[in-house]
């Protein structure tokens, strides 16, 4: 019936009734050009979708009335934000968030962060994010799922499913839009909205498997990318919008350009106007103008030229419709009138930001047990994050408020009541040359048991436009951490930050570290509890920490080099300081041998590999058994080895848990082509989990 509803409506739609389908305008923010001084008057009621930066239903209602009741054919508006990591309940950034290696439980995050939305008057997010990223430089880093191909894979489908649900007309979910399409991470020299060079090997060995996993997963729209590829800028990428993205994968919805990405196609030097740049991107496919006015400039002339044909309009605006009737716009245009209280912050949402938090902070380092602290008395509580609210909240917070922050120290006092004292001193600000604080936070830290310094980024230091030459933080801020660490006093070192960072100078100075990232609201509360020891670390990183920047690109699944014994630095450690995968727990896990149900297979066989772990340690925790594949000899040289499967599980004290990777050669053994097409040759492949690898051979 969606298609019938469609055609009819497609049929009775005239030229200009179809572009204004494909333009996309803001609503609710008074602070460029673009945006409209008075929405109801200036919004044409046959506006296709709006950017709403509102958080009520009443000002979308009174647009969307204009739209249904004043439009010729009362199409509904699209309504979009960009919902990262929750729209008022704030989750942890999304590097954070593929650290807790709990799918489950992030698409839970979605689901609410969509349900705030859609009971706010937003039916579709700008996210996930998917973009493979292996530069901590680039500070959007923070906003996808780190820097492996199949992580960005399970948690980007796993986000989708959660806004998505498996009704999008159902008042509590929204539509989802998988971005930027594509390599876009790969931005030269972690430089925002730069070139990039990527080879079509690496772009379906790394940066296209987390889209398909999306378009899989039912994504409803597709985003593309500022970035050129080899000389295509991504908004006039046939290859990937049509080709790839509809002719092969079958996607039926629609992709919108990435804010006023039509008509830099200018800046990038492949359209000499406006009207050019309107003609390329269309051609290439995509449908939708988020800002900068090309379609709704020049798209009917275009038309009326035989510059764009008809039917090729006519399969956008479908697109676009179908989106629409699949969101339930055209039964239930307005959103319900509901209060803030009824929406916002309510206590399932916060406990799920609570457990997020919690999964996702990875303890880095802890020398001779010093965590979890025992029988202190006195805790200095030091650093620019320690009571800072605002800069917990990541960047992309949409609706999310400092005001509902818990901070480090208040998670501490929380924790602690009146069994220990804390010392507070700030010490420094995030960076500049002030060290008049020095001097105090020295003077709690001598007369504390120990030294919990809070240190990290500014919330715009990373996201958007917001890359840094360097990954260290800031000159005063390790000044602060030396000076603390003349005391003597062990210090316990909790970071808060976008990326990844360069610690080390840090941390040999650190007797524990705990990466608690940007964690939204809720960190406060599950940082202390790691520290007490209430909670057991089960955090591992999704992205790998470099020894320093001059390492960057520095990943875990690099291709195998010609002289792995050479082609080193001569000045720093080839090793990261903390690779992918790394985090430590309160308890010890014991690895059995890998079992697998055969060693030879043929073609079609499907085999599977079972590995023993068991909790020796005297605290329960949680597990997160990495299953990777390699593949030494093949055609084309492969990664030393890749993530083909996951799995994260609470083990108690004593207990045994036996994880299983159930492998479809055809699947997880294969390597693909410049072009996508799959091959599973004969030969051996391994299964690594940790420091075990066991052989498997494909006989014919
Ligand atoms: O969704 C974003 C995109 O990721 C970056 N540019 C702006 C868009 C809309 O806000």
């Amino acid at each position: 019936p969606v298609e019938e509803r469609v055609g009819d409506l497609l049929s009775r739609m005239t030229l200009e009734e179809k572009v204004m389908q494909l333009n996309q305008y803001t609503l609710g923010r008074n602070d460029n050009a673009n945006n409209m001084a008075d929405p109801v008057n200036d919004i044409p009621a046959e506006t296709g979708s709006l950017i709403y930066y509102g958080s009520s239903p009443e000002l979308r209602n009174r647009v969307q009335r204009k739209a249904v009741e004043e439009s010729r054919l009362g199409i509904p508006i699209l309504f979009g934000h960009d919902v990262i990591h929750g729209f008022r309940t704030t989750y942890p950034i999304s590097l954070a968030q593929a650290c807790s290696w709990n799918p489950a439980l992030v698409e839970k995050a979605a689901g609410v962060a969509a349900q705030e939305a859609r009971m706010s008057g937003v039916d579709w997010t700008f996210s996930p994010m998917i973009d493979v990223a292996r530069d901590p430089r680039w500070g959007r880093v923070a906003e996808g799922y780190g820097e492996d191909p199949y992580a960005n894979a399970v948690f980007g489908a796993a986000t989708v499913k959660g806004y998505q649900g498996d009704d999008l007309s159902d008042d509590r979910h929204v539509a989802a839009c998988l971005k930027h399409f594509a390599g876009y991470g790969a931005s030269e020299a972690g430089r925002d909205y730069v070139y990039t060079e990527i080879s079509r090997q690496t772009l379906w060995d790394t940066y296209l498997p987390p889209y398909e996993a999306g378009i899989k997963a039912g994504a409803a729209t597709v985003m593309s990318s500022f970035n050129d590829i080899s000389g295509t800028p991504g908004s006039a990428n046939r290859y990937l919008m049509t080709e790839v993205l509809k002719e092969r994968w079958g996607h039926d919805g629609f992709v919108v350009s990435d804010w006023g990405a039509i008509q830099q196609l200018r800046s990038q030097g492949v359209a000499a106007d406006k009207k050019e740049a309107a003609e390329k991107a269309f051609a290439a496919g995509l449908e939708m103008d988020m800002m900068n006015r090309c379609y709704d400039a020049h798209l009917a002339e275009l038309v009326r030229e035989g510059r764009v044909s008809q039917a090729q309009l006519d399969d956008a605006v479908r697109r676009v419709l179908r989106v629409k009737f699949r969101l339930g716009l055209f039964e239930k245009p307005y959103t319900p009138e509901s209060t803030e209280k009824e929406r916002f912050l309510l206590p399932e949402s916060l406990r799920i930001a609570e457990e997020l938090a919690a999964e996702s902070m990875v303890l880095l380092k802890n020398e001779n047990d010093v965590l979890p602290l025992k029988g202190l008395r006195r805790i200095a509580v030091v650093g620019p994050i320690a009571k800072s609210r605002y800069h917990l909240l990541g960047s992309w917070s949409s609706k999310g408020d400092a005001e509902d922050v818990v901070s480090v120290f208040a998670g501490l006092e929380a924790e602690y009541g009146d069994k220990a004292e804390l010392l507070y001193a700030q010490g420094c600000n995030f960076d500049g040359e002030d060290a008049s604080g020095f001097g105090e936070a020295v003077a709690a830290a001598s007369a504390a048991d120990i030294v919990v310094l809070c240190l990290g980024e500014k919330r715009d230091w990373s996201g958007e436009n917001a890359s840094r030459s360097s990954i260290a933080l800031p000159e005063i801020q390790e000044r602060l951490a030396r000076e603390l660490a003349k005391t003597g006093k062990p210090i316990v070192l909790v970071l808060s930050s976008g990326r990844p960072l360069e610690l080390c100078r840090l941390e040999p100075l650190s007797a524990a570290i705990v990466q608690m990232w940007q964690p939204g609201l809720r960190g406060g509360g599950p940082l202390a509890g790691i520290l007490a020891g209430r909670i057991n670390p089960s955090g591992r990183l999704a992205m790998t920490f470099p020894y320093s920047t001059g390492q960057i690109p520095i990943y875990y699944n690099h291709r195998q080099s010609a002289r792995t014994h050479q082609g080193k630095y001569q000045d720093i450690p080839s090793t990261p300081l903390y690779g992918f995968g790394h985090g430590l727990s309160y308890t010890t896990f014991e690895y059995g041998d890998l079992k697998p149900s055969a060693v030879t297979f043929r073609r079609g066989d499907k085999v599977s590999v079972e590995i023993a772990v068991t909790n020796t340690g005297k605290m329960d925790g949680a597990e997160t058994v990495h299953w990777f594949v390699s593949d030494p000899v093949c055609t084309i040289s492969r990664p030393v080895r890749e993530l083909k499967h996951f799995e994260k599980q609470p083990i108690r004290c004593g207990e045994t848990h036996l994880f299983r990777f159930e492998i479809d050669p055809e699947r997880d053994l294969s390597f693909t082509d410049g072009d996508g097409r799959r091959f599973l040759e004969p030969g051996d492949y391994y299964v690594i989990v940790k420091d075990r690898k066991v052989k498997l051979t494909l006989t014919e």
